[in-house]
């Protein structure tokens, strides 16, 4: 038994505040009946329907891929080009936990597990996600520090940052720079070094939360064990 809004946005179909709006709104049947009140228990075998679509409510899995370059974080391709998804042998319906950008490489979640999906993107639950970022010039320690205050991107303030130097390059004059973030907005790594003048000619997403893919190859993935699916959970309640 499980409350309704918590089914659906399990299923992954919405979240789980978007799955109350839908309940109070009437749009949720169980077995053909109009449910409205939230927190409604239903069972596996009682048959749910939005807009009379049944939900489908598939076995969860939680898969950590280390994205290589040149693939999008899409489940589809107008232009069939090849997504994250042309990696993964499976056949639920997963969808990546965020976005990496087509030239950027490392940790991807993807998962069919709507709530925990939807968790882990709020920036008020400020999961760390950290990237290393091959950067053009020698960055000092006061650009470094303007990261780790938050610059202005689409006009709007950056959240506080961790940034740390690992290396700069004499030869080819570039710099290796760490930078942790919470917030996940769009190609919102290469927007805070242009901010401040900088470009990023490579990055890297290291980590997500405790997860790293150092033990993974460019392109493989593995599943999480279900003690780091809870332990992803509590992440977000901290
Ligand atoms: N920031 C970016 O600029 N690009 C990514 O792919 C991820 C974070």
């Amino acid at each position: 038994m499980d409350r309704l809004q918590k089914v659906i946005a399990n299923s992954g179909y919405c979240s789980r505040r978007k799955a109350e709006e839908l309940i109070s709104k009437g749009h949720v049947k169980v077995n053909g009946k109009i449910i409205t009140e939230l927190g409604t228990c239903v069972k596996s075998s009682d048959t749910v329907t939005i807009f009379d679509k049944s939900l489908t409510i598939e076995e969860k899995e939680y898969i950590l891929l280390n994205k290589p370059r040149g693939i999008i974080t899409s489940t589809h391709d107008e232009k069939n080009r090849k997504t994250v998804l042309d990696l993964i042998e499976t056949n639920k319906r997963l969808y990546p936990v965020g976005r990496l950008d087509y030239d950027t490489t490392g940790a991807l979640l993807l998962t069919n597990d709507g709530e925990l999906a939807n968790l882990l993107m709020h920036p008020k639950n400020k999961i760390e996600k950290v990237y290393i970022a091959k950067i053009t010039g020698f960055i000092d320690k006061e650009n470094l520090i303007k990261l780790a205050n938050g610059v202005y991107i689409d006009n709007v303030k950056t959240a506080k940052a961790k940034v740390r130097l690992k290396k700069f390059d004499k030869k080819t004059n570039t710099s290796l720079v760490e930078i942790t973030i919470h917030e996940g907005r769009n190609h919102q790594v290469k927007k805070m070094f242009e901010a401040i003048g900088f470009k990023v000619l490579k990055l890297k997403r290291e980590r997500i939360s405790f997860l790293d893919v150092k033990d993974l190859k460019s392109g493989e993935y593995r599943y999480l064990s279900l003690k780091e699916v809870k332990k992803l959970y509590a992440e977000t309640k901290k």
